[in-house]
């Protein structure tokens, strides 16, 4: 085994994919998740897919003493990789007290947990929303950081503030905070993927239950912006690659690579696709046309957004592998697995 890694959050969507590619690297796996957008038989599909289940502890991280208790249990942990968090952005814009009490206990708690037990290492689920509107692009982590539209984006700025105090004064700690862009697709076998609670928020389970009947039409928010088909501009990123670049990550911390204790990286593709594009690329993909029609913006959305790759591609030696079409084949596939394995139960 190179090591242990906790991940909190590990039974969810990225969380899951980095699992798999931790155990494929070598390392020994130990989940904390309360389950409460996921679900538990996730550890049994890992198992499909490695051959390994991960140790388990399902606890609410935002519980100092559950926290507390787990955090010493594991205190042979040489790193931990935090995605545990709410993530709907609608809904912390309503629940703005849920949203701040569950992801900054739970990150508060996490890192109590390091200093307790002096886990030295950790990398932190970021998000590019910390750029809010940006003055430039490609986005680059030079870009300033501004107040996210939203509390869930909130969560995410001042967490990053936090490790970077954190770091500054305890110098044996170090930290990455890793700044994705838009994440779709699924792991290739169909057996892990984006099972979003509800109706979903985000495009591509949006387009994927289209698809598949689940709902009826899908709506295009805003066809005016300043682009090539008046439709947002997107930086979306596979989620394989983006577990891969977690699992770089953990490396660069445990063989001491990391220029400063408080690291940035943002993981896109660098390469921006229009709402459209994405419908598009689609439909030539599965052959499927989809029910959609243009409807009024919705708010809080950005025109374009797509990052600067430089600093991963140099620092981290990561650049994406997938395409769009493969973030979208890989989508479809889960979602058709899913619906099966749904109509089964
Ligand atoms: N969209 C539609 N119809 C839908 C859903 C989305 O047209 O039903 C459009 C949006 O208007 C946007 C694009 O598809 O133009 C992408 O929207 P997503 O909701 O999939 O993604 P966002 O870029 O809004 O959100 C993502 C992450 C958030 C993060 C945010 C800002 O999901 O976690 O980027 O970085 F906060």
């Amino acid at each position: 085994m190179k090591g242990k890694i906790i991940v909190t959050g590990g039974c969810g969507y990225i969380g899951s994919h980095t699992v798999v590619s931790l155990i494929e690297d070598g390392y020994e796996v130990v989940v904390f998740d309360n389950l409460s957008n996921s679900k538990e038989l996730i550890l049994d599909r890992i198992r499909e897919i490695t051959g390994i289940r991960p140790t388990f502890e399902k606890i609410d991280l935002a519980d100092e003493s559950q926290a507390k208790e787990a955090y010493r249990k594991h205190s042979n942990t040489d790193a931990i990789i935090n995605f545990a968090a709410y993530k709907a952005v609608g809904e912390s814009v309503k629940e703005p007290i849920m949203y701040y009490r569950n992801n900054m206990f739970s990150l508060l708690n996490t890192l109590q947990g390091q200093i307790d037990n002096n886990i030295k290492n950790i990398i932190f689920s970021s998000s590019a929303t910390v750029y809010g509107e940006p003055d430039s692009l490609p986005i680059t982590e030079k870009n300033e950081t501004k107040r996210p539209f939203s509390p869930y984006g909130n969560t995410k700025k001042v967490a990053e503030e936090i490790l970077e105090d954190l770091t500054k004064v305890n110098s044996g700690f170090s930290a990455i905070s890793l700044r994705y862009f838009n994440p779709i697709g699924a792991h290739g076998s169909g057996l892990i993927g984006e099972f979003p609670s509800g109706v979903p928020n985000n495009l591509l389970p949006y387009v994927t239950q289209c698809a598949a009947g689940v709902l009826d039409e899908l709506k295009v928010f805003g066809n005016d912006y300043p682009t090539k088909d008046g439709t947002p501009i997107r930086d979306y990123i596979h989620v394989v690659d983006l577990a891969e670049a977690h699992v770089i990550a953990v490396n660069r911390l445990l063989n001491d690579k990391n220029k400063s204790n408080f690291e940035v990286f943002n993981l896109g593709t660098g390469i921006g696709y229009t709402v459209l594009d994405v419908i598009d690329t689609f439909e030539s993909v599965t052959g499927i046309n989809l029910n959609y029609s243009m409807a009024e913006r919705r708010d809080g959305d950005v025109a374009v957004l797509y990052a600067a790759t430089d600093l991963a591609r140099d620092e981290l030696g990561w650049e994406a592998r997938y395409g769009l079409k493969d973030m979208i084949s890989s989508a479809w596939k889960w979602e058709q697995d899913l619906r099966t394995s749904l109509n089964r139960l």
